[in-house]
């Protein structure tokens, strides 16, 4: 495996140099943006402000340059401000900025939806653009919902999440989520919702690389739920193949074959939630590939335009598709869609993107630097408070214990201390340290990811 991808190397001196000198003024007034999933008082009083990327590094407004071990947020797979993404989205903007995909179409959007079908495993075919992950999940569930209704099996409507899953933030996400903090303010949400067991066991499976040998029976839990409520009334099951929000918890081994056994057995859509493990996380363009399971819809986000322009989208089998097209042919066959999906920017940055991922296989890539990600993960294992390390693909998850007066507070001093006084980014999921690099990544910037994370690990210790 190379030190570097080859495309990385050629004027990144150049550009990383640029990124450095620049300093970027910072406004006065931070109060008035209402800050997503973050403490806002905090950030304010000690802000980790980011002005600039290239690669694998952010840059401070100041030009200092801090390791960005989280691909931003699980999304720029392909590096960061990459030449040929940033090349497409200026050419783009240029030849046309927007066009209206309701009735309209603009050429990249069906080159897209080709590429990206290609890609997915089966007979999942056809392509529905969304602009977040959250759309494309709150979208998949809706296609589930109203394919029963063209088919006339309209009493299925209950839709089955799973503890310790995140599916976004649009009302059917939050319900058929697993996190209580994403729960509990907003009311009873959707109603006909239930949830199977999370897979997760410290006893059974702490310090396990890859998927853990147990949970695959946890699965089962379908078959009590089925009983419990009756298959004619299940539209759809959702699960994440790697749960990534709740810290990096892989599917045990079987787990998502089992899931699809019985899900066809009682007639069941099974939905695939690979806004996260899509597009090479896991070490294959989907992780329904790396399972060797393919699920009735992927829904996926993130790494289709490395993070570059929002964008996100569901990916149907054939079946699910042509069960909509029927009935006369100038009337509207999904009433369903956002003003900007497939925006032209977007596309033309997932294009670019995708042709970045085929030259430098960095899916492959990824495949190949797993052993290594895996035991230098485990490497952590030992210092003081690891209760347990994930891994799986370029991903791994680091538990800490908590804090006796304020749980998730030494995470988020993990995190703090990470950006500001050792130059790294992870993501602190309450007392959990959740880290998922670039594809990009060089062997020596895992070494060097790791053991900043043992330094700052002993320092909140
Ligand atoms: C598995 C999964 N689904 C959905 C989402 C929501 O995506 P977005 O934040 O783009 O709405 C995320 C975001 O992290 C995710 O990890």
């Amino acid at each position: 495996m190379a030190e570097t991808s080859p495309a990385m190397t050629k004027g990144k001196a150049m550009a990383q140099s640029s990124a450095q000198t620049k300093t970027t003024a910072v406004p006065n007034d931070l109060e008035p943006f209402w800050m997503p999933f973050t403490a806002n008082r905090s950030f304010k009083k000690r802000p980790r402000m980011i002005a600039r990327a290239k690669d694998l590094y952010y840059y401070t407004p100041e030009g200092r340059p801090v390791l960005d071990a989280c691909a931003g947020l699980w999304c720029t797979n392909a590096g960061h401000n990459r030449d040929p993404i940033v090349a497409a989205i200026q050419a783009q903007a240029a030849e046309l900025d927007f066009s209206p995909t309701f009735q309209f179409g603009h050429p990249k959007a069906f080159e897209l939806a080709s590429r990206i079908a290609a890609l997915a495993p089966g007979d999942l075919d056809h392509v529905f653009f969304t602009n977040s992950g959250s759309e494309a999940t709150d979208t998949a569930l809706k296609i589930a919902l109203a394919y029963w209704n063209v088919k006339g099996e309209g009493s299925r409507t209950r839709l089955i999440g799973r503890e310790r899953g995140y599916h976004g933030v649009g009302f059917g996400g939050t319900s058929v989520g697993g996190m209580v903090n994403n729960r509990k303010f907003f009311g009873s949400l959707l109603a006909g919702v239930d949830h199977l067991p999370m897979t997760y066991n410290r006893e059974r499976q702490a310090f396990t690389k890859g998927e853990p040998e147990w949970g695959e029976e946890r699965a089962n839990a379908l078959e009590d739920l089925v009983t419990l409520h009756g298959a004619n009334t299940i539209a759809a099951v959702i699960v994440e193949p790697m749960a990534g929000s709740t810290g990096v918890l892989p599917a045990p081994k079987g787990y998502l074959h089992r899931l699809r056994a019985i899900c066809d057995k009682h007639g069941i859509l099974l939905i695939f939630d690979e806004v996260i493990t899509g597009f090479g996380r896991l070490g294959t363009a989907f992780a329904a590939e790396r399972y060797g399971v393919i699920p009735d819809m992927i829904c996926f986000a993130k790494g289709i335009t490395s993070g570059s322009v929002p964008m996100g989208g569901v990916i149907a089998r054939k079946g699910i598709h042509d069960a909509f097209m029927k009935g006369p042919e100038h009337v509207v066959e999904l009433f369903h869609g956002y003003t900007y999906s497939a925006h032209p920017l977007a596309c033309a940055a997932g294009l670019a993107a995708l042709d970045l991922y085929r030259d430098e296989k960095l899916f492959e890539r990824a495949k190949a630097l797993e052993p290594k990600w895996a035991d230098a993960a485990m490497s952590l294992k030992g210092l003081p408070n690891v209760l347990d390390i994930r891994q799986v693909g370029l991903t791994a998850g680091i538990d800490l214990a908590s804090r006796p007066d304020f749980v998730g507070k030494r995470g988020y001093d993990a995190m703090e201390m990470a950006f500001h006084d050792v130059g790294i980014m992870v993501r602190g999921i309450g007392d959990t340290l959740a880290v998922t690099p670039p594809l990009t990544v060089s062997e020596a910037q895992i070494g060097e990811i790791f053991d900043k994370l043992g330094k700052i690990i002993k320092a909140v210790s």
